[in-house]
């Protein structure tokens, strides 16, 4: 019976398979499988000489399904590339804690900044690491750095909190020291922790205001009867 199919029109749809490899029904989730894997494989990492503000470093290459009408990657790309880029991170750095207490982590935004387009084809790195924290929230800063000219073009800023499985959040400086970090620090070492966290926290506070969106006085000129925002 397949002998039957014209060799061209086999050809057509192995190329047109390949062509959208990335976006094949549950090509997304079979990339999620080695993060998974690498949490697993961290999950006994006592973190004692990592830095907190470490950055990991993500591989990728820009396919074809990546490509837009413009011929550059699509927006699209940059937010599926980051939640994988991210994942990444917190297999590195909070794997013990996140594997043995269930984690889960949510987001509540991400920020995206292109400063210049990736080209079709090219291999690039996504260094995430943190930027700053508050009670709730811990935001990361993600920089997309093509690897032909070693430039920086795009930068993503995500807004992450954790929680436990009954629900109960997980304050970020609660999940640093749950997962071995900020042990024995010196008092010097605090400071410069503390000053990190709130210069980070200057770029991110415009995140916060937009948040207020949400507030009825904006919403309720959408003119739809009985909405109720959503809150995480
Ligand atoms: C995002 O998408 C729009 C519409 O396709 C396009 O004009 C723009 O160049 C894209 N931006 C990036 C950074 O790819
Ligand atoms: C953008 O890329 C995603 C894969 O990340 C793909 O699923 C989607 O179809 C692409 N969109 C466009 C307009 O090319
Ligand atoms: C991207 O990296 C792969 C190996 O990971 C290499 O084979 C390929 O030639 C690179 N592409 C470009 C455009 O440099
Ligand atoms: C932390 O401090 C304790 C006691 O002050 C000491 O025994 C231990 O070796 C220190 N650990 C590290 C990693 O410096």
């Amino acid at each position: 019976m397949a002998s039957n199919v014209p060799i061209i029109l086999k050809s057509f749809f192995f190329i047109l398979i390949l062509l959208n490899i990335k976006s094949f029904p549950l090509a997304y989730h079979i990339r999620t499988v080695p993060l998974i894997l690498e949490t697993f494989k961290n999950r006994n990492n006592n973190n004692e000489d990592r830095d907190l503000f470490q950055a990991t470093e993500s591989t990728y290459s820009v396919l074809f399904d990546d490509l837009d009408t413009n011929m550059h990657m699509n927006n699209s790309s940059y937010n599926k590339v980051l939640d994988h880029a991210r994942g990444n991170f917190f297999a590195a750095s909070f794997a013990n804690y996140m594997w043995n207490h269930k984690v889960v982590i949510m987001q509540k935004s991400v920020l995206t900044i292109f400063n210049h387009e990736i080209p079709p084809f090219s291999n690039y790195s996504v260094h995430t690491r943190i930027l700053t924290w508050d009670q709730k929230w811990l935001i990361l800063v993600s920089y997309f750095r093509l690897h032909r000219e070693n430039k920086i073009v795009s930068l993503g800023l995500s807004k992450c909190i954790f929680k436990e499985p009954n629900g109960k959040t997980i304050r970020p400086e609660e999940l640093f020291i749950a997962s071995g970090y900020l042990k024995n620090d010196s008092e010097k070492k605090k400071e410069e922790r503390e000053d990190r966290r709130q210069k980070g926290m200057k770029f991110v506070e415009g995140t916060y205001l937009a948040e207020r969106l949400f507030d009825d006085e904006f919403i309720k000129d959408l003119n739809v009867k009985n909405k109720i925002p959503a809150k995480l």
